[in-house]
């Protein structure tokens, strides 16, 4: 069994360079699909998951070259195939994003529904109410979801909740279609600018991505570009916490810090010294944490794909920190690990009370989602003495050379097996 072991090492110092966005880079990599020209992208994270979203677009019929480390060069002059099956897609939900861009291109896809994963049901109901008002007609039988239009026409979606990834696969389909599309309610995350930037280098013409309202003026055809990924904001936080946690100082680099704003918030409630220089962030803590409370909302409020590090630090705060998770139903698998090495978290709901201690303690514990893992991470750096981190593959999907970054700071992380 592949693990991390870990050996607390006191305070972090030193420089970390963060990796493009793997949310962000998904949806483009998916993107692509809506061009016959090749499209470059830069920045790329190498990671797992996107490793298995090349796989998917190679089963589409793209053809993907890989030049060297963080590029790619994608080209979907002929797209053979709509389907997706069910083994690529339970590896990895995001292959849904694929849907899109494949009705703005092709008018059909048929994919294998994605199941619930760890951290919730994560029902599609908003992606499929999206492509049902561009004039599909979605049908859902024998565990696939088939979508198919003869005329993708645009129209308006209201979204019940901002999902990021319904945004972005309207946005995909909608690029193609005959007349205008607003989306109401839109997801405002980075990500989803991010990717509308991209689209719009392609020649598409979308407005308003960033704020609650996007519109896109669909257009005949799109063609090839070269793009570089957004910072990830979620890999920049991850280590601002760490640094929190072991007490340090150390520097962020290739960060938006506009991106930055909730977790540079929270951060300095909890007493820690953050400075903003251009494209880095300097971190500085002495190791003593002041209790916070935190409510995940979607951007620009605070992520709830950085809820796990913080809990992880609201463990070893002074007094009692509370936690509220509101984007997803079930995302607090990290508590039962977390308690076992030593942490003080009860659960009531969708909050999670946080009683800090003076120390945590090593031992042997599993990562059961990305977050999760991270947040057992920067636990496990805290220790005095030895922490084991099972099932790293769900780590690794989201954390760019996560061990030599660790070890550029001083930290002692070690794969096994
Ligand atoms: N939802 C629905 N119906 C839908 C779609 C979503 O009810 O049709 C609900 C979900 O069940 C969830 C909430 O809306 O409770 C938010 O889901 P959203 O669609 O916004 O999330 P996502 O697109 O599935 C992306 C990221 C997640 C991140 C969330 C929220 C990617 C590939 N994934 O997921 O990233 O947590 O947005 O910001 O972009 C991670 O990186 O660890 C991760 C899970």
């Amino acid at each position: 069994m592949e693990k991390f072991v870990i050996h607390g090492t006191g305070p972090l110092e030193g420089s970390v360079r963060i990796s493009g966005a793997k949310n962000a880079a998904l949806p483009i990599m998916c993107a692509t699909i809506l061009t016959k020209d090749k499209i470059t992208l830069e920045d790329v994270p190498e990671l797992k998951d996107v490793t298995l979203l090349t796989e998917v677009l190679r089963g589409l019929g793209v053809k993907i070259e890989h030049p060297e480390p963080n590029t790619y060069i994608f080209d979907a002059s002929e797209i053979t195939n709509t389907t997706t099956g069910a083994d690529l897609m339970s590896k990895m939900r995001a292959s849904f994003c694929v849907m899109g861009p494949l009705i703005g291109r092709m008018g059909r896809t048929e994919n294998s529904l994605p199941g619930g994963c760890a951290i919730g049901t994560r029902p599609i109901d908003l992606h499929l109410k999206g492509f049902r008002a561009l004039g599909c007609s979605v049908r859902t039988e024998h565990g696939m979801v088939c979508a198919k239009t003869d005329h993708l026409k645009g129209s308006t979606v209201y979204l019940d909740f901002p999902s990021v990834g319904a945004t972005e696969n309207i946005m995909m389909a909608a690029v193609l279609a005959d007349g205008e599309t607003t989306i109401d309610n839109a997801a405002m995350e980075p990500e989803i600018v991010d990717l509308s930037n991209f689209l719009n280098k392609m020649g598409a013409q979308v407005r308003g991505a960033g704020t609650s309202t996007i519109k896109i003026k669909g257009v005949k055809e799109l063609h090839g570009c070269r793009h570089q990924i957004i910072p990830d904001r979620i890999e920049a936080g991850t280590y601002m916490v760490a640094v929190a946690a072991t007490g340090g100082n150390i520097n962020i680099e290739n960060v938006i810090t506009s991106h930055m704003r909730p977790v540079i918030a929270k951060l300095k409630e909890a007493g820690v010294e953050i400075y903003e220089n251009g494209d880095t962030i300097n971190v500085i803590s002495n190791g003593t944490i002041e209790s916070f409370d935190i409510k995940t909302l979607p951007y620009p409020g605070m992520p709830t794909d950085m809820q796990a590090q913080f809990m992880a630090l609201a463990t070893l705060a002074k007094g009692t920190s509370v936690i509220i998770e509101t984007v997803f139903e079930n995302r607090f698998m990290h508590v039962d690990e977390l308690n076992r090495m030593g942490a003080n978290i009860r659960i009531d709901g969708k909050n999670a009370i946080v009683q800090g201690v003076h120390k945590l303690r090593g031992g042997k514990v599993r990562a059961t989602d990305l977050r999760c893992g991270a947040a057992l991470v920067i636990a496990a750096l805290t220790v005095d003495g030895k922490t084991e981190i099972e099932d790293i593959y769900h780590i690794e999907r989201g954390y760019e050379n996560l061990i030599e970054k660790l070890e550029g700071l001083g930290a002692h992380v070690v794969r096994e097996g």
